[in-house]
């Protein structure tokens, strides 16, 4: 896995286990797209909760896929429209499935995500199964203390080698409950 934070302090308490935050996260928009229907034949994403974000997700491959790449970027969203990133991750989508990334904020989040899904556990993930993610709750305890109070955008391609396979992207914010 390759990750490069350009704003370390922000995820570094990840790491330490920390106390509940004093934020709630919110999710404005939620979407995903398929980018080639050569892979996949059905997918769709529905954000059913904005405050404490509750979502669910759905999807159908058309092919069976061995391998896959995960490539996720993580922007602030400045108040001028401009962009500061915070974090680009890239991850063997497969060893992602069989939770061999545990010991970071992004292995934590998929743990608990597989408990409300029936995502495989390794890979080949099939095709003509109907995959789901069922409410899925974003909890900011999960999160690092002390986050910006900012408008944040995370765009996730799936790839298989460098084509695009399907891409989601989730726009939010936190606020301070004061
Ligand atoms: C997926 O990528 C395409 C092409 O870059 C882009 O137009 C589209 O908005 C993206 N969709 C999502 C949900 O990010
Ligand atoms: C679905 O996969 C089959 C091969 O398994 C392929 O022939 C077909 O073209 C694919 N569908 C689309 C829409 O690409
Ligand atoms: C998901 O949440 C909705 C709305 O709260 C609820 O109606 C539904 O039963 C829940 N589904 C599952 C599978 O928990």
């Amino acid at each position: 896995m390759f990750i490069r934070f350009s704003f370390l302090a922000i995820f570094l308490p990840l790491q330490l286990g920390f106390a509940k935050s004093n934020y709630d996260i919110v999710i404005s928009n939620l979407g995903c797209d398929i980018a080639t229907k050569k892979y996949v034949n059905e997918l769709d994403c529905q954000l059913l909760r904005k405050r404490i974000p509750m979502v669910s997700a759905r999807f159908i491959l058309n092919q069976t896929i061995d391998y896959f790449d995960i490539h996720a970027t993580f922007d602030l969203l400045k108040k001028d429209k401009s962009r500061l990133n915070v974090a680009d991750i890239k991850m063997d989508g497969c060893k992602y499935l069989g939770s061999m990334y545990q010991n970071n904020i992004i292995g934590k989040l998929f743990r608990r995500l597989k408990t409300v899904s029936n995502l495989p556990g390794n890979c080949p993930v099939l095709k003509g199964k109907l995959f789901e993610i069922r409410n899925y709750t974003f909890k900011s305890d999960e999160f690092p203390p002390g986050v910006p109070q900012a408008k944040w955008q995370v765009r996730i391609k799936l790839l298989k080698r460098s084509e695009l396979v399907a891409n989601v992207s989730i726009e939010g914010s936190v606020v301070y409950n004061t």
